[in-house]
C-alpha cells in the first residue's frame, strides 16, 4: 500500500546507473501482472544507450523530456501474435507498466509513464527506431532514475467517484 499511496512522476534524476538486477526486478514486476487468459500479450524494450534515449525525445518533445537526462527506459510493447483475447493487449501492457511503477517505488527509484499508444505518431516513430515487427505496438514508455526530486503523495480519493450497486 506504501509504494501504491507514494509513488508520483519523477522526472528529475540523478545521474545514477540502474543496477542490472534493480532492472531484473522491475521486468520481473512487469512480468507478474494478471492478463487476459494469461495471455502474456507484452514485450519489454530496455534502452540504456543515451544516444538513443535523447533521439527519443525528439517523438513527443513536450512530453518525453525526462529520458534527455534518464539512465535508462523500458518501453513496453504488445505483441499481437501473443494475443489469444484480440484487444486485450492494452490492458495485458497497462497492469505491467504499473507494476514496473509501483516495483520501482519500492526501491527507491523514480519513474514516469509516458504515454504512446493511441498516438498514431508516436507508435510510428517508435516501430521505426526500433525496428518492431508488425504485429508488435508500443504501449508505453516507463523513464527509470534515481530521483532528483522529491512529491508529497498525493490524495485523489472522492467518495462521488464510487456508485454502489447502481450508478
Ligand atoms: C497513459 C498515461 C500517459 C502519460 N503520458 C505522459 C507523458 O507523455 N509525459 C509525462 O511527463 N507524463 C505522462 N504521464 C504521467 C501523468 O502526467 C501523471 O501520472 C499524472 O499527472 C499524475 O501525476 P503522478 O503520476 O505524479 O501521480 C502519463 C500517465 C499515463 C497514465
Amino acid at each position: 500500500m506504501k509504494a501504491i499511496f507514494e509513488r508520483r512522476s519523477i522526472r528529475k534524476y540523478t545521474g545514477e546507473s540502474i543496477s542490472d538486477k534493480d532492472l531484473e526486478e522491475l521486468l520481473k514486476a512487469a512480468m507478474a501482472a494478471p492478463s487476459a487468459g494469461n495471455q502474456q500479450s507484452w514485450e519489454f524494450v530496455v534502452i540504456k544507450d543515451r544516444v538513443i534515449l535523447k533521439e527519443m525525445v525528439g517523438i513527443h518533445p513536450d512530453g518525453y523530456q525526462m529520458l534527455e537526462d534518464a539512465p535508462l527506459a523500458i518501453m513496453v510493447c504488445g505483441n499481437l501474435d501473443r494475443e489469444i483475447y484480440e484487444g486485450y493487449w492494452v490492458q495485458d501492457c497497462s497492469a505491467a507498466t504499473e507494476n514496473i511503477l509501483l516495483a520501482a517505488q519500492s526501491k527507491g527509484l523514480g519513474t514516469v509513464w509516458l504515454g504512446v499508444y493511441p498516438m498514431e505518431n508516436r507508435v510510428k516513430a517508435l516501430k521505426k527506431m526500433f525496428g518492431l515487427p508488425e504485429k508488435a505496438i508500443p504501449l508505453s514508455i516507463v523513464s527509470v532514475g534515481h530521483p532528483a526530486e522529491k512529491k508529497k503523495p498525493s490524495n485523489r480519493f472522492d467518495q462521488s467517484r464510487i456508485h454502489t450497486n447502481i450508478w
